[in-house]
Order: structure tokens, then C-alpha cells, then sequence
């Protein structure tokens, strides 16, 4: 099948995983309204193209959080990648570094941060979420000073796991286990049932002494694990805290009000992902291209702004950085693409989007993207 779109990576991905886990990359909370609003949200905005603008060159280098990105595209944390492809997580971090975009590793992924830190010399940030054992915390920031991490990510939205209504339809497990009412969907699948037998490497690599804790916590294990794992009591005093310790380039992930951005720049972070999780921790909140406007308003220059969500095509980067971003950040693009062709899928897909957004500058007339500004949306009199 001949992959060159997002829409394609997800049907050959749905073709490729046992239908718990492709629901499981797929599904997001509640009525999911939230998860397609992301999307269609962009639709609302078009652009204003300007012509005869000498476009033999178009530069897409930006600065984001003091390091060099040869686009402004960073890829948003997703955890256990290995459920999808056996390359997992080395071959999404191995892609970042071969594009020169900007790679984030969640705590609950399947490779270390000190795996990250060989394989990409790039942007690499490592996201964690505050555990009720903070020791684990203090930890995440040691190993991360010691293997060199750029910045730090606070995901502040999953204070408990959203209700993921297909997840628990499917009874998907972590790690995958068979029971007879959804063994048929794994025996449909036997490319990938053989590599989960050949390559059962499915341990959390950040938090290895949480494995027992994982594989206890029973049917829909992740979800369990983060409702009985994270601290639910966490403020913005322990973030200001954890800044401190830090001591570096820090995000805040999951912001989507004006406000909340003020309190984040007044206790010292650098930049914010603004995301609903994807739709899958609260429904009904606003698309992240649309909170850009009123946060860049709020806090002018003070924090770089990362749209995180729905971001299909190069034109959605463009509108977000023509509307006051400086990047854009997904995960279920690459995961798609993942499951559907390994390391080779991530490469020809994030090849494809990065060529896909030179192109529209370049009819856009735009020929450099740190100069994308409102004067390139199409506003009605
Ligand atoms: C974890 O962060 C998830 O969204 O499943």
C-alpha cells in the first residue's frame, strides 16, 4: 500500500496492530469531541499568499529552547512504543536526529534517557509526570543533568487517566496479555504477534523499578498505574520547586488558558506545550491552535509557545506560527507511521510533512519560517 498521508500511515497502521492497540493510539476521552476538534479547528483559519517574492530559497531553521531545529516540528512524548513496532522508541529518536527536528521521551516509554541522549545529538527532551514517590522525580532530573537533556517536560493534564472509552471496550492490557475474549484479535495479526514473541522487551525503561507495580495493576494496566502511581495533590508551588532544581530549559505541557500560561512564566518555565493530551484526558476543551492567540496576547514574548495537537499538514504548522507559535509538536502521526513501517515509516512520513511545509511556504511566498506572522492569515474586512 502507498503511504502519503497521515490518512494512509493510519490505515495501514489499523491493517498492521491488533485492534486493542490500534484503539489504543486512535481513541481519546469520553465523545472524543476534542480529539477531531483539534483537527478541524485549523479550518477556520486560512491563508493569505503573496506572490513574485523570489522564492528560490526558503529557510524552515528555527531556535527553540536555545537549540537548533532545521524545522520548527518537535515530536510530542508517547509512551511504550514497543506496543506498536518492535524498533520502538530507537527508531522514532533515531528519525528525529536524521531530520535535525526535536525528539521528547515520555517516562513511560520503552528506551532510557541515556538510550535518547546516544542516539540524538539534537533537541532532546525528557517529560515526566510528578510521582507520588517524589524521590523518582529527583532522580529523573539527576540522570537527565548527567546524560545531558536539554529540557525538561512537566505534563500537568493527567492529574488522573481520562476515560478512554474504546480502552476499555478492548480490555487492552500493558503489556499485551491474550485473554480468549480478545484473542482473535492478535492471531489476526501475525507479523505482529511473531515479533511480540521475538522481541518481548515491553519494560519500561525510566521506571524499571515500577515494572511489578505495571504488570500488577491488572486489565487496562496504565491507566491504573497512573491513577494509583501520580500525585493528584501536585500545585504550582512544586513546580516552581521543580524549576529550581532543574535549573534549565523547562515546559509545562497541557497549558490551554491565557492565565494559566501567566502563572507558568511568573515561576520561571521557558515554554509551554499547549495540548488537550490529544482528547484523551478532559473532553470539551479547546482546540491548541485556538488557545495561541490569547496566550501570545497574555504573555507576549516571555514563553515560547508549542502547538500540540491536531497537526496533520504543513499548512496546520504554518497557520500555527503565522498565528504566534514558534512550534508545533504531535504523536499519533509518528506512531502511526511507526506501526505501519518501522523505522522506514517514521522516516518517509516526517520526511514528507517537513517537505510537504517547504512546499506551502513557498507558494505561500513566505521564504522564511521565523517571519510567519498574522499578515499571512487571510482576515475578512
Ligand atoms: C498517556 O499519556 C496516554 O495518553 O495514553
Amino acid at each position: 500500500m502507498k503511504c502519503v498521508s497521515y490518512n494512509d500511515y493510519r490505515r495501514l497502521a489499523k491493517k498492521r496492530l491488533p485492534a486493542p492497540i490500534f484503539h489504543y493510539i486512535d481513541g481519546a476521552a469520553d465523545d472524543e469531541w476534542s480529539y477531531r476538534n483539534n483537527t478541524s479547528a485549523f479550518d477556520k483559519y486560512t491563508l493569505s499568499p503573496s506572490y513574485l517574492n523570489n522564492m528560490s530559497q526558503v529557510n524552515m531553521e528555527t531556535t527553540v529552547l536555545g537549540r537548533k531545529i532545521t524545522s520548527p516540528l518537535i515530536l510530542s512524548p508517547t509512551g511504550m512504543n514497543r506496543l506498536f513496532h518492535h524498533q520502538k522508541e530507537f527508531a522514532v529518536c533515531k528519525t528525529a536526529h536524521k531530520l535535525g527536528i526535536g525528539y521528547a521521551l515520555s517516562t513511560l516509554g520503552n528506551i532510557s534517557i541515556e538510550d535518547m541522549a546516544e542516539i540524538n545529538s539534537g533537541l532532546n527532551i525528557f517529560q515526566i509526570y510528578i510521582h507520588k514517590e517524589r524521590s523518582l522525580t529527583h532522580e529523573f532530573v539527576k540522570r537527565c543533568k548527567t546524560a545531558g537533556i536539554d529540557a525538561l517536560c512537566l505534563t500537568v493534564d493527567t492529574v488522573v487517566a481520562g476515560n478512554r472509552e474504546k480502552d476499555i471496550r478492548t480490555g487492552l492490557t500493558m503489556p499485551p496479555r491474550f485473554p480468549l475474549q480478545t484473542i482473535a484479535n492478535f492471531i489476526s495479526r501475525p507479523s505482529w504477534l511473531f515479533n511480540y514473541l521475538k522481541h518481548p522487551d515491553f519494560g519500561l525503561a525510566n521506571i524499571s523499578n515500577k515494572k511489578e507495580v505495571l504488570r500488577n495493576a491488572g486489565p487496562m494496566g496504565l491507566l491504573n498505574y497512573i491513577n494509583g502511581q501520580f500525585d493528584r495533590s501536585v500545585t504550582w508551588d512544586d513546580v516552581a520547586a521543580l524549576i529550581k532544581l532543574w535549573d534549565g530549559p523547562f515546559i509545562i505541557k497541557g497549558l490551554q488558558t491565557a492565565a494559566d500560561a501567566l502563572r507558568a512564566r511568573d515561576i520561571g518555565a521557558n515554554a509551554i506545550m499547549i495540548s488537550n493530551h490529544g482528547g484523551r484526558q478532559l473532553d470539551s476543551t479547546p482546540a491548541p491552535i485556538d488557545c495561541v492567540r490569547p496566550i501570545r496576547k497574555a504573555i507576549g514574548h516571555d514563553l515560547e509557545l508549542i502547538v500540540d495537537g491536531g497537526v496533520r499538514r504543513g499548512t496546520h504548522l504554518i497557520k500555527a506560527l503565522a498565528l504566534g507559535a514558534d512550534a508545533v509538536s504531535f504523536g499519533r502521526p509518528y506512531l502511526f507511521a511507526l506501526a505501519a513501517r518501522g523505522q522506514k515509516g517514521v522516516e518517509a512520513y516526517l520526511s514528507a510533512f517537513v517537505n510537504e511545509v517547504e512546499r506551502n511556504l513557498t507558494l505561500l511566498g513566505c521564504n522564511d519560517v521565523n517571519t510567519l506572522s498574522s499578515d499571512y492569515l487571510f482576515m475578512e474586512d
